[in-house]
């Protein structure tokens, strides 16, 4: 029997990878969640759509048998008929939008939701969020291991989906890495993160359980940096770090993407190396046939695209 899967921030990242990849797969029914216009427009990066590039893709999605449906999504009157019908909710909000999920919480259980995911993505936060060194990424940290708390008050069951780090965001160079580099770490691009997160739900696993994918590869930060090497045909400048130079370098960087996500995450990291075969590689175990972006296809289409981007911002 198919679900019928609900995904709110669909325009974002990973949500317009979750909704393509659930309209391709044949257990889930497909589901937009519209924001009403009013509400203050963010991202995780910084760059955001206009209405119109997402009109196209709310068109093309219905077309191919998605329904959207819009609302208030700061209303609970508003959100429980509109949720009605859903099983599964899949959240892909970015980063500085996480409180925007309170709402839909209480919604989806008084609507008769199954199973609620949030927008995870990242590192395991239930360990972040317990790292010494306060700043906006532990804070956020903090507050996705208070909403999976919540989901679970609200008797809902729940999928966690970490996905370790997004390769196209950490590339810029000279390459920051925490550590010596060696120890391997999950890379899930937001690409790969979107398309994985409907395979999970199918396995019957990742029915309130945390299920932490490596969607793209496992590998350490030399490993992937040799690899891209390759690709370019020279070395990748690389800046190793440890947590007081990460530290120092936070504390000395204006505030925004590049100190709130890459160096608090950095941080994280170089603090807690040990902490990072946590990062896990569910999928390897229980997706074998999922297959993240192959190498060829990573660097050229997403990670340098993205990198020209960083480098103009
Ligand atoms: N570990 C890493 O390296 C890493 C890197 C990047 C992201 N992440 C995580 O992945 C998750 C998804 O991030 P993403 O980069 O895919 O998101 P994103 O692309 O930044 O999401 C943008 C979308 O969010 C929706 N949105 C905009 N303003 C909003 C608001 N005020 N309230 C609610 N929704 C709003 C819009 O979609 P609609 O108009 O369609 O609603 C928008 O197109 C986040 O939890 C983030 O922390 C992790």
């Amino acid at each position: 029997m198919t679900k019928t899967v609900t995904v709110f921030a669909a325009s974002g990242t990973a949500g317009q990878a979750c909704v393509n990849e659930l309209l391709a797969h044949p257990d889930f029914d497909v589901r937009i969640l519209r924001r009403k216009p009013g509400q203050e427009e963010k991202s995780t990066s910084g760059l955001t759509l206009a209405i119109d590039e997402k009109q196209k893709m709310w068109d093309d999605w219905t077309q191919r048998g998605a329904e959207v449906r819009e609302a208030d999504v700061t209303s609970h009157a508003e959100l429980i008929p509109t949720l009605e019908g859903t099983d599964y909710l899949v959240s892909c909000v970015p980063l500085f939008a996480t409180e925007s999920q309170y709402p839909l919480i209480w919604a989806a259980a008084e609507a008769g939701v199954e199973r609620f995911v949030p927008s995870e993505f990242g590192y395991i936060y239930e360990w972040e969020q317990f790292w010494p060194t306060p700043h906006a990424h532990r804070s956020i940290a903090r507050q996705k291991a208070f909403i999976r708390r919540v989901i679970q008050l609200a008797g809902l069951d729940y999928t966690i989906i970490p996905a370790g780090l997004w390769p196209e965001y950490y590339m810029v160079e000279p390459v920051m890495i925490p550590g010596d580099g060696n120890r391997k770490v999950s890379w899930s691009c937001g690409l790969d993160v979107g398309r994985i997160i409907p395979h999970v739900l199918a396995h019957p696993h990742s029915k309130n359980a945390i299920c932490p994918v490596a969607a793209t590869a496992y590998l350490s930060w030399n490993e992937l940096l040799d690899i891209r090497g390759q690709k370019l045909g020279r070395k990748v400048e690389r800046m190793y770090m440890n947590a007081e130079e990460f530290r120092r370098a936070h504390d000395t960087t204006e505030p925004g993407f590049l100190r709130d996500v890459l160096m608090a995450i950095g941080i994280a990291g170089a603090e807690c190396p040990e902490g990072m075969p946590l990062w896990a590689n569910w999928n390897a175990t229980h997706l074998q046939d999922f297959k993240g972006t192959p190498m060829d296809e990573l660097f050229p289409n997403i990670i340098e695209p993205t990198v020209k981007m960083m480098e103009n911002m």
